[in-house]
């Protein structure tokens, strides 16, 4: 989202247009999330070019917005689903069963019936106990599952614990050491399942590429392995890769996707398989702003706090993970800078968006704008104090 302060109003720039934000919010009224299609298409285009040819299987958990969906389809990329409401959705985006990969460790049987029936590229396993229950409900359907056992590399990532999944203490993926029961399990459903390849997903928000590219080559091994007991086709990496929230430098973000697009071109050179890659934060989080209004400023002894119509209930990041988001002044007002908690209407203390951000003739009435809100941001809200929920806005 390329935004650029002109006559201290801050603006969007989209190619050859620009939009007023501080008009915008005016006319639209607040909260609302703002969407940048343009640098969400180029993005993604970025991400697609330096990766081929790996195949993108877009991590919609990170946002699924419709507009962005049917985008997203139209550029010709497939998505990672984890429930059957995202299945849904991306069939209404526009995306076939043969775009659709489906993660998660608790796929119910009306989730498996949906996918089954609308017979998608790859059911992702993590445990003997799902594939079992997916052979069962395969055989009730007359249908054979393509599937990929998630493995656990047991490989440590760096970032929140929140969001690691790559260890064996964590609920995803399934040991080495399961693989032959698995095995079993196949060979007594030959005709509901087929074994096509192999996945894993280490977490979210990771910078130091390192161990993300040891546990990947720790699974390209064993899928070696199994090539020549199976006819194994597609090698899904996962997602993770992460962006620095405290900078607007958008070349990291490219030097990162450039030095993982590398590692990628010579993983398929290596194996004999289809690379699939599942992004999420790094395709969106930069291309959206959640927008609210000063309602109150209040100001002790001791601190100031701007008090805004959007907080944790819209944007839950900073209360869950201790993330750190931009914020900013749709217009910027003369004066000497003041600290203030950014702060929601939740009644918990943990309701804060950012901790001392310095503003210049803050008021009430004034708006801010929260950044790189693109990725975990509206698909994270909820209602709690039955507060309703923001637009949402695409330009
Ligand atoms: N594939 C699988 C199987 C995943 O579980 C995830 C994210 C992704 C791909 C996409 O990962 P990404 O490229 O976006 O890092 N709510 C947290 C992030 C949770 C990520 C969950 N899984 C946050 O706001 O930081």
């Amino acid at each position: 989202m390329s935004l650029e302060y002109q006559k201290n109003q801050l603006y969007l720039i989209q190619e050859k247009q620009k939009h007023n934000l501080l008009s915008l919010a005016r006319k639209t009224g607040t909260p609302f999330y703002l969407y940048d299609l343009i640098g969400l298409i180029e993005r993604l285009r970025v991400f697609k070019k330096h990766t081929a040819p790996a195949h993108l299987h877009y991590a919609m958990k990170a946002n699924s917005h419709p507009e962005i969906l049917k985008t997203f389809c139209k550029e010709g990329v497939g998505v990672d689903v984890v429930s059957g409401g995202e299945i849904q959705l991306a069939l209404k985006a526009g995306f076939k069963g043969r775009d659709i990969v489906f993660s998660g460790v608790g796929k119910t049987k009306e989730e498996m019936e949906l996918a089954l029936s609308k017979d998608i590229l790859q059911f992702n396993v993590e445990s003997p106990s799902e594939l079992k229950k997916l052979a069962e409900i395969a055989t009730s359907l007359g249908k054979r599952a393509s599937i990929a056992f998630r493995m656990n590399p047991d490989i440590d990532v760096s970032t929140h614990p929140y969001i690691k999944t790559g260890l064996r203490e964590h609920k995803f993926g399934m040991e080495l050491e399961q693989l032959s029961g698995l095995k079993e399990i196949l060979k007594q459903y030959p005709s509901q399942l087929k074994l096509q390849g192999l996945t894993l997903h280490m977490g979210s928000q990771i910078h130091d590429l390192k161990p993300l590219k040891a546990g990947i080559l720790k699974i390209k091994n064993l899928y070696k392995e199994m090539q020549e007991e199976f006819d194994l086709k597609t090698f899904d990496v996962g997602g993770g890769l992460g962006m620095d929230y405290r900078s607007q430098d958008r070349d990291q973000d490219l030097k990162l996707i450039k030095e993982y697009g590398f590692f990628l071109k010579e993983l398929s050179k290596s194996v004999k398989a289809q690379i699939l890659t599942e992004p999420g934060r790094i395709i969106t989080a930069r291309f959206a702003c959640l927008i609210g209004e000063v309602q109150y400023i209040k100001s002790s002894s001791y601190k100031n706090f701007a008090i805004i119509n959007t907080g944790m209930h819209h944007l839950i990041r900073p209360c869950l993970y201790q993330a750190y988001h931009h914020i900013v002044q749709l217009e910027k007002k003369p004066g000497s800078g003041r600290a203030y908690d950014v702060v929601g209407p939740i009644c918990e203390s943990s309701d804060v968006l950012g901790k001392d951000r310095v503003f210049s003739g803050l008021e009430e009435g004034d708006f801010l704008a929260i950044l790189d809100t693109g990725a975990y941001g509206s698909v994270m809200i909820n209602n709690y104090n039955a507060q309703k929920p923001p637009k949402e806005l695409v330009i």
